[in-house]
């Protein structure tokens, strides 16, 4: 049965695959296709390693849903990097793969992301998504209220909408 359970530097490979290839699914169209064609797996993977064996360090904490085959999906969380007024605590990947959106995992790392943000006096916490990703509709969905905007640049301009958590969705 799939499980939530914190991250390890052994997944490193695994969160390198799902994040390129959440990526290319999603922001297709969104993101410029060659900022899209330049992701690198192996890159990705290196950093992921880096990140992992230092994890606790920037207070960034990353859970993985292990599903049969392996990680299916993860989400990261931690302190707030910007600063906005009354958010200590910020979500800052979530991301599920393609091939197993709507088995629920999404909301349950989202509920494990805040209650782990919530055990360390970090809500409420921010989550930054762009204005055209459709995932902005499941962070309303599960009672994110909409915050504010910002202007971001990822191989050209973007807008990024800020929804804020004060607690987490009920899980059924
Ligand atoms: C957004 C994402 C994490 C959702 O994960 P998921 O596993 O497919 O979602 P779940 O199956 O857990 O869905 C939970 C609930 O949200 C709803 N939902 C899922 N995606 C939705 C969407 N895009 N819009 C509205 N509701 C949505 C489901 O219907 C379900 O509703 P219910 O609890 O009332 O039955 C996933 O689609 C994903 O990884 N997208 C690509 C990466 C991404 O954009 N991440 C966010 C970057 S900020």
């Amino acid at each position: 049965m799939a499980a939530v359970r914190r991250a390890e530097p052994g997944d490193a490979a695994a969160l390198a695959r799902i994040r390129v290839e959440t990526w290319r699914a999603t922001y297709r169209g969104i993101v410029p296709d060659a900022v899209l064609d330049g992701l690198d797996v192996g890159e990705s993977r290196a950093r992921w390693e880096r990140t992992l064996k230092g994890e606790g360090a920037s207070g960034l904490h990353v859970y993985v849903m292990e599903d049969q085959g392996g990680p299916v999906g993860y989400v990261g969380v931690g302190p707030e990097r910007g600063s906005l007024a009354g958010h200590p605590g910020e979500v800052f990947m979530l991301y599920v793969e393609p091939g197993q959106h709507g088995r629920g995992f999404g909301k349950k790392l989202l509920c494990r992301g805040l209650s782990d943000l919530a055990g360390r006096g970090l809500l409420p916490a921010v989550v930054w998504v762009l204005h055209d990703n459709p995932a902005r509709s499941f962070y309303e969905h599960m009672g994110g209220q909409y915050l504010t905007r910002q202007h971001i640049e990822i191989g050209q301009p973007l807008v990024e909408d800020a929804y804020s958590f004060t607690a987490w969705p009920a899980e059924p």
